[in-house]
């Protein structure tokens, strides 16, 4: 019997949250994988795959309520916690855990695997990612 590896992981400091306005996102790339940073009203933070699952939405730019986030191509609906789809049939995002250290930065933990590119290119696959946004500065 094969058992696969468990996949390695590795933390991330993305910088300090009051760079992310509250109740907004902003995109970072983390190695070669564009993720996107929300910071909920409620001052929750969530990270998720940086585009959509349908066709590849700018989800940093999407409007976020509570724990759902709109995308703001078609408005297709993510639950920002699970990265499951609300009310349509697309793929469910991918979602990363972080958490804000003692000294206010964000804190994100991402799979090397992830890192490598072996499956970003799967979760960003036919999106244009040459002109990521950086939010609505
Ligand atoms: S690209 Fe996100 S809803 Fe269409």
């Amino acid at each position: 019997m094969v058992s696969a590896a468990p996949a390695a992981s590795q933390r991330h400091n993305l910088g300090p949250i009051e760079q992310l306005p509250i109740g907004e996102g902003r995109m970072f790339l983390v190695g070669h994988v564009p993720v996107a940073v929300f910071r909920t009203r409620s001052g929750q933070v969530y990270a998720t795959q940086a585009l959509c699952t349908h066709k590849g939405g700018p989800l940093a730019d999407g409007i976020i309520g509570g724990q759902t986030l709109v995308c703001p191509l078609h408005a297709y609906k993510f639950n920002l916690s699970t990265g499951q789809p609300i009310g349509h049939e697309c793929k469910a995002l991918k979602t990363y855990p972080l958490s804000v250290s003692e000294d206010g930065d964000i804190l994100l933990t991402i799979s090397t695997r992830f890192q490598s590119g072996e499956d970003a290119a799967s979760s960003v696959a036919s999106a244009d990612i040459a002109s990521p946004s950086l939010g609505r500065d």
